[in-house]
């Protein structure tokens, strides 16, 4: 499979010159650029990329709203016009500049302009960087169903500059933590849960995550099997994230992960053998993030009738990616309602 070309992190070359030199490279000749950003990164990162990077600097611009807003098949449309009425072809090239949001709309659009072109992803977010804008997962919403009209489309590059890290709140960045951690753990690259946010978000422990990320989507593009693993904490997570959102308290991405991966950490100890205490490193890392909210069994009803209809559970059963060790992680586990109920309730105390 031709995978995509990783620029990561190096202490010797900042990225956005690597891709510079990549994009003198034979296989970019003659190609024309059209760069995705959103407001955001508009202002804080696009100048940056533009002045180091010179195939850049003719490029054609499109500012997508901010967020999932950007993720409609209306947007998608507005996009395509736009391309074909400012002569994309099949060598034309997209460069989304920005989060998940723009990675995964320009991503989706890349895939189906022209039955397909090149797209380069550079992540602006550390949820981005070492999850949405790596592995060619692409997406719009649809009727408020998050992803759920996608393509699978490899990035042909994709450029992790951690000098956008700084452009990021503080709350972004321990957020993204959690995803890292989620990948070091299901991926064997950690040895013991550091106790602060800041030991984790390393440049070396980026590149690491992204690698595992790209080893493991290398071995199932497709996502029929081991690249379920990256869903660590994801069936609760999804499920809390949604919760949240309903009460009016939307808890940010990686802390509604940090909830499922406990919840999902919690059953592997109690199905799998996991070791307590990597339970309870854990809970201490999430916990030092920001309060575990405390459920009741009324809150635990309506998570689980929201995991019910998770569009991963495939035959009506709940299905888990759990632990039984660092580096072990197993798929498609059935867990009980009963089972769910109880991890809900009881993950936010230790073991
Ligand atoms: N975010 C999980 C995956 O890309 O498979």
């Amino acid at each position: 499979m031709k995978g995509t070309h990783l620029i990561l992190p190096s202490a010797r070359v900042s990225s956005l010159a690597r891709l510079n030199r990549l994009l003198k490279t034979k296989a970019y000749a003659h190609a024309k650029y059209f760069i995705f950003v959103d407001e955001n990164s508009y202002n804080y990162c696009l100048s940056e990329v533009v002045a180091r990077v010179e195939a850049l600097q003719e490029a054609e611009f499109v500012e997508l709203p901010i967020g999932e807003e950007c993720k409609s098949i209306e947007i998608a449309a507005q996009v395509w016009q736009t391309l074909m009425e400012s002569g994309a072809d099949r060598n034309s090239v997209i460069v989304n500049i920005g989060g998940g949001a723009v990675c995964d709309l320009g991503g989706f659009v890349a895939s189906t302009f022209m039955r397909g072109i090149r797209h380069i992803n550079i992540p602006t977010t550390l949820l981005a960087m070492v999850d949405a804008a790596v592995g060619g997962k692409t997406a719009i919403d649809l009727a408020g169903v998050k992803n759920v009209v996608g393509t699978f489309h490899l990035p042909a590059a994709v450029c992790v500059e951690p000098l956008f890290l700084d452009t990021l709140p503080e709350i972004e960045k321990m957020s993204g933590t959690v995803e890292m951690l989620k990948t070091m753990l299901v991926g064997g690259a950690v040895e013991s849960i550091p106790a602060g946010w800041q030991d984790l978000l390393t440049a070396e422990n980026i590149r690491t995550c992204v690698e595992i990320k790209d080893a493991v989507v290398r071995q199932d593009v497709n996502d029929h099997g081991m690249r379920k693993i990256l869903n660590f904490g994801h069936t609760f997570g999804h499920a809390v994230e949604a919760y949240s959102a309903m009460q009016g308290n939307g808890l940010p991405h990686g802390y509604a992960i940090g909830v499922g991966m406990l919840c999902a950490t919690y059953l592997s100890v109690k199905k799998l053998g996991l070791e307590k205490s990597l339970f309870n490193a854990l809970s201490g890392y999430v916990s030092s993030l920001f309060i575990l909210p405390e459920y009741t069994l009324k809150d635990a009803e309506t998570m689980l009738s929201i995991m019910r209809h998770d569009k991963k559970n495939g035959d009506g059963e709940v299905r888990c990616v759990l632990l039984q060790s660092v580096g072990a992680a197993v798929i498609d586990v059935a867990v009980s309602e009963m089972e769910i109920r109880d991890a809900l309730l009881a993950y936010a105390k230790s073991l």
